[in-house]
């Protein structure tokens, strides 16, 4: 990992144990027999949310954002072709040569939009997780062309732009559910930050011993996801227990973050999520996070507040939350502690 070819370039030299550093504490491992499966991500159909059915869409949705946290979709607005596009550009990017995704490692960076890495926080915990990952932060078309890596920047920049449109609608409809209408500026500052991720989780020896991702919530609004056939997302259901939520060829997984949970005071979950490793292949999975622009005033809604007669979260600055989100290891949902 040092020498900056990450976890793949571990296994790639052929290595048949798992390093003491990747060794996960019991409490962390994840059983490898099968899951339960999540029933309730069965993809909302959102084809029709500009027709006579867009109630029914729209309160499948709130009931999703209200219990699980996390529901799938179709008709979403990205193409099939793209999706594949993607999963296969994640694969050739991490096929790269050592140095062509070195250059990316935090320290030396040409850009500080790109960032490539193993972990989370590597320094701070306890065990690594089993993922490497490229990160590519959006700020406007023109930097993500110049910037971001290959043979990543177009198909990212497109999954980023033809998912805008759906994200938007799927806040609307939870701000909607709550009584707040959005003007146009207020959700461009709650949305302002975005991100396109790809994460490798390769091929473990032992997946009884390690993590792919270790409990956590995300910090930002929504979360959408692309995740390929292997399977392995978590998610941890109201009884404490885990679930599995399946790949659907084609769907796109959606998560509520911690700034949703805060702004519609509790209403909305950001549902605790985890990712097991696998000896079956390699997994790869395209996150895209959308996030407020570090300089918001972030806390409970007002028109939520009053009807609910009570503040459950304090207001921040956004900035502080985004430190304190990166500051810390994954540790379930303690980031929302901080609001
Ligand atoms: C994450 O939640 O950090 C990753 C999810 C995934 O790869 O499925
Ligand atoms: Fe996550």
């Amino acid at each position: 990992v040092k020498e900056g070819n990450g976890v793949k370039g571990m296994i790639d030299s052929g290595l048949s144990s798992v390093p003491q550093p990747f060794v996960q504490p019991i409490s962390e491992r994840i059983p490898t027999e099968k899951a339960l499966t999540c029933e309730a991500t069965q993809p909302i159909d959102l084809s029709n949310l500009d027709g006579p059915q867009h109630k029914e869409v729209a309160k499948q949705i709130v009931e999703a954002a209200e219990t699980l946290g996390f529901f799938q979709v179709v008709n979403h607005g990205v193409t099939v072709e793209l999706l594949e596009l993607l999963k296969s550009s994640a694969h050739e990017f991490f096929a790269q040569a050592p140095e062509e995704k070195a250059m990316y490692l935090k320290e030396v960076s040409p850009t500080k939009l790109v960032k490539y890495g193993t972990s989370f926080v590597p320094d701070k915990e306890k065990a690594i997780e089993w993922k490497d990952y490229v990160s590519m932060l959006y700020t406007n078309d023109s930097e993500a062309l110049q910037h971001w890596p290959q043979p990543c920047r177009e198909v990212a920049l497109e999954f980023l732009k033809s998912s805008m449109e759906m994200v938007k609608n799927v806040v609307n409809i939870l701000m909607e559910n709550v009584g707040v209408t959005l003007e146009e500026e207020k959700m461009n500052g709650l949305m302002g930050t975005k991100m396109v991720n790809m994460n490798y989780y390769p091929t473990c020896p032992s997946p009884e011993l390690t993590i792919g991702v270790g409990r956590h919530s995300d910090m930002g609004m929504l979360t959408v996801l692309l995740q390929d056939g292997i399977g392995g997302l978590y998610v941890k259901l109201d009884n404490g227990e885990w679930a599995e939520i399946p790949p659907v060829h084609g769907a796109l997984v959606i998560n509520i973050g911690d700034t949703l949970q805060i702004l519609s005071n509790g209403k909305y979950k950001s549902a605790e999520h985890r990712v097991r490793t696998t000896n079956i292949g390699s997994r790869v999975s395209v996150p895209i996070f959308t996030a407020p622009y570090p300089s918001e005033k972030i806390g409970p809604l007002p028109e939520v507040v009053k009807r609910d007669g009570v503040a459950r979260y304090k207001e921040f600055l956004f900035q502080d939350y985004m430190n304190n989100f990166f500051g810390q290891p994954h540790d379930g949902k303690k980031s929302l502690d901080f609001a």
